[in-house]
């Protein structure tokens, strides 16, 4: 007997390429919030405003906010700056400074159908060393999202060869946590649904990347430690050593002939190339 055999089966629920293309209208949405909060990201601006954009844009695309009432989370973003990992609640009193970073995640629900993702932005001028922090989370979430349609496009890849190449490009970049407890996850006509992909790990494992697997890949990093504290509101994340942390997201769907960055505008081509479905 093994430990294997006390694991809980995994429940996939596989796409359609027809679902899929539900799913990126959902994407579309949540890129378009997004893009309309990083615009307005500066010294002065407040979370709550951030979060008054993104439930307008969301709403006036047809689509409902996924965090909103989500196990009783009271917002539609969730707005993390600086040693606030993830899950941090929008509000009028937390106003951005010149040199904070904040990590921005949104989700939306279009005709039943998940998008999900987070972008990390610096508020004014922020030192190299946070900046470093956010392109080695977006480079490391780009190198999942490789991953992802290399396992895909082979036949032979597993989940965790994304959470390993996710890890390998952190540790490339210099000495950064990668948080604990906290990682991925399949999503679909709900936010979160199985498997549970982690940000680091051995490569090999877990469930085969093949066409119908839509994840969404969100690794988390901290300047200093991976252990992490969650705050009395019952939902704020911090670092435990008060390290600023980066959070970046993205939902992807695979395809027979490669992925779909179903939350990047243009489906991820900028980034990946051929590795991106001819569909996008
Ligand atoms: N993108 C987040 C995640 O996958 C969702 C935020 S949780 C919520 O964990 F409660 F705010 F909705
Ligand atoms: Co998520």
């Amino acid at each position: 007997m093994n430990a294997r055999m006390f694991r809980r089966q995994l429940n996939i629920q596989y796409k359609t390429p027809e679902q899929i293309e539900k799913m990126r209208a959902a994407g579309l949405v949540v890129a378009e919030a997004l893009a309309a909060m990083r615009d307005v990201v500066s010294p002065g601006v407040s979370t709550a405003k951030l979060d008054e954009i993104a439930d307008e844009v969301i709403r006036s695309a047809g689509a409902t906010p996924s965090f909103k009432g989500y196990q009783g989370y009271p917002a539609t973003i969730c707005a993390s700056v600086n040693s606030q990992v993830v899950h941090a609640i929008p509000s009028p009193a937390q106003v951005l400074h010149d040199g904070d970073l904040i990590s921005i995640d949104c989700g939306a629900v279009l005709d039943g159908w998940h998008g999900d993702a987070a972008i990390t932005v610096p508020v004014g001028q922020v030192a190299p060393e946070l900046q470093r922090l956010a392109t080695t989370a977006e480079d490391s979430l780009w190198a999942g999202l490789a991953a992802a349609a290399q396992g895909a496009l082979s036949g032979s890849g597993r989940l965790t060869d994304i959470s390993r190449a996710v890890e390998v490009a952190i540790r490339r970049s210099g000495r950064f946590g990668i948080v604990d407890g906290y990682g991925g996850h399949g999503i679909g006509t709900e936010m979160h649904q199985d498997p549970h992909v982690l940000n680091h790990g051995r490569p090999g494992k877990g469930p085969k990347l093949v066409p119908g697997l839509v994840l969404a890949i969100e690794p988390m990093i901290t300047i200093g430690s991976p252990k992490t504290v969650e705050l009395s509101d019952g939902w704020t994340v911090v670092t435990q050593d008060g390290s600023v942390a980066a959070h970046v997201e993205h939902t992807v769907a695979m395809l027979d002939d490669g992925v779909w960055v179903l939350t990047a505008d243009d489906g991820g081509r900028s980034r990946l190339g051929d590795l991106v479905t001819s569909r996008a």
